[in-house]
């Protein structure tokens, strides 16, 4: 059993047009829904809404890594999910993955 048999991988359409900076709402074939940013970094992915009160955070702010809700302003690095500033919960962060030319996102079984 290797690492990537702990998630179960969904394909991820849409995402190579993000550039630096750009965010995007994606729903999945399972209907969940998913935030894929774009940083220095590469491409991560999270939940779409803050853990604090459902605000979609597509409408927040990504500077860097640091994602910002637009309702109460929580923060969170996007690389790792860690709560920063005043946020007291940290993001779900999903896994990704390239293979056969497409991403993949994870989630954990
Ligand atoms: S709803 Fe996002 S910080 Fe409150």
């Amino acid at each position: 059993m290797t690492a990537s048999d702990d998630f179960a991988w969904e394909p991820l359409d849409d995402v190579d047009d993000l550039e630096v900076g750009d965010r995007r709402e994606l729903s999945l074939a399972s209907g969940k829904l998913v935030l894929v940013m774009r940083t220095e970094t590469g491409l991560h992915a999270s939940c779409a809404d803050c853990p604090h009160q459902d605000t979609p955070l597509a409408e927040g702010m990504l500077d860097g890594s640091v994602l910002t809700c637009p309702l109460h302003f929580w923060q969170w690095d996007v690389t790792t999910g860690e709560p920063l500033g005043v946020a007291e919960l940290p993001l779900e962060i999903f896994e990704l993955k390239q293979e056969d030319g497409r991403w993949w996102i994870g989630m954990r079984r």
